[in-house]
């Protein structure tokens, strides 16, 4: 007898975790007596002659501590739904068409879009031409409303702490400032967590405006103190209160952050005369293996995926309340960032322990 499918699809920028996620899908629905076909590279896989593998307890098998995505993902492409922050494009209505058919030639009954804000307007695009879409949140940058965290986070800031601490021993042997770019696009979740961990001195992100002499003000209140060098963490997103972000424009794709941290450190070192190194983790917060909890999350996150799926509610997204996975509307979850509250608690909480914002 024909077991009843259904899909799954990893879109925009990869993150760690998603293995965790396809395991649990792939384990849970098996439990179900569902069958999973993995569309590779986003929603890329959906166009005919439609590309996919079978996702089950063999082919999943191992791949809990591996970073990426063992269907490949993209961030581009036919399916394209958001541009800059807050704006959305529309998906051609003969693409959502050929899914469609995709869908039903393989017996697809509903799909799980694991992806980021870009990746649940374009399943909201698909439920509303009447494919039966479960959203799974995703991304390092942590700034989506409708959940309270993401899996993936965790790892990023792993990365931006281990970098710190690095920093922080070269920095003192050569009595040096050092700025940290890291990611996040417009919201500096990483940036503020990663440096209150790995013991920033100056943490600059998009949510609140810095001044250079601000920031050079705290450099030497440091030195006043007796401490010779200092490490400055900076969000991508990060901008001057007299200046514009530094990203690009890409046709039809999202805008593309980085190059502050060079910036800022040619400033510091301009207005200070102190030596000034800059490094750009870039995608080493990307890769490399899960932390603990995001494969609990991700693995938690795939399971009530195939259960919404299961009991059929569709035009959802899994999502983080509470210490409770549960769901919203995707209508509710997209278009809704989630910044950092400049008078929040985390925010107070760093300049408690003498972080400059450098505002
Ligand atoms: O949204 C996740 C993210 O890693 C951002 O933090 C970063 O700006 C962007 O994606 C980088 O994207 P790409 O993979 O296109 O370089």
């Amino acid at each position: 007898m024909t077991k009843p499918r259904i899909g799954v699809l990893t879109s925009g920028g990869d993150c760690p975790g998603l293995n965790a996620v396809l395991r649990g899908i792939a384990l849970s629905a098996e439990k179900l007596n569902l069958e999973v076909l993995g569309f590779r590279d986003g929603f890329e896989g959906l166009l005919p002659p439609g590309n996919f593998m079978i996702l089950d307890r063999r082919s999943t098998s191992g791949i809990m501590p591996r970073g990426g995505t063992i269907i490949g993902t993209t961030n581009r492409g036919h399916f394209a739904a958001k541009v800059g922050a807050g704006e959305r494009a529309v998906v051609a209505p003969e693409i959502i068409a050929d899914a469609r058919r995709i869908l039903k030639e393989n017996r697809v009954e509903a799909l799980i879009i694991v992806g980021g804000d870009g990746s649940m307007m374009t399943a909201q695009q698909l439920q509303e031409a009447s494919i039966n879409c479960i959203g799974v949140p995703k991304t390092i940058d942590n700034d989506l409303e409708a959940t309270a965290s993401t899996f993936g986070f965790d790892s990023a800031v792993a990365a931006v702490t281990d970098a710190c601490d690095r920093l922080h021993t070269t920095a003192t042997s050569h009595k040096r400032i050092m700025v940290l770019e890291v990611m996040g696009r417009h919201a500096g979740w990483i940036a503020l967590h990663g440096g209150i961990a790995g013991g920033a001195h100056v943490i600059l992100i998009p949510e609140i405006r810095f001044h250079y002499d601000k920031i050079v003000d705290a450099i030497r209140m440091r030195e006043m103190r007796g401490s010779v060098y200092s490490l400055v963490v900076c969000a991508e997103g990060a901008c001057p209160a007299e200046g514009q972000p530094v990203m690009r424009r890409h046709e039809g794709e999202e805008d593309r952050y980085g190059g502050i941290g060079t910036v800022v450190a040619r400033e510091i070192a301009a207005r200070s005369g102190k030596e000034t190194r800059c490094t750009v983790l870039g995608h080493l917060q990307r890769g490399g293996a899960p932390t603990t909890l995001d494969r609990i999350l991700g693995t938690r996150f795939g399971v009530k995926a195939v259960r919404l799926a299961a009991e059929g509610k569709f035009g959802t997204m899994v999502s983080y309340q509470n210490y409770q996975v549960r769901h919203v509307a995707l209508a509710e979850a997209v278009n809704k960032l989630k910044l950092v509250p400049p008078d929040g608690e985390l925010v107070q909480t760093a300049r408690d322990v003498e972080i400059s914002f450098g505002d």
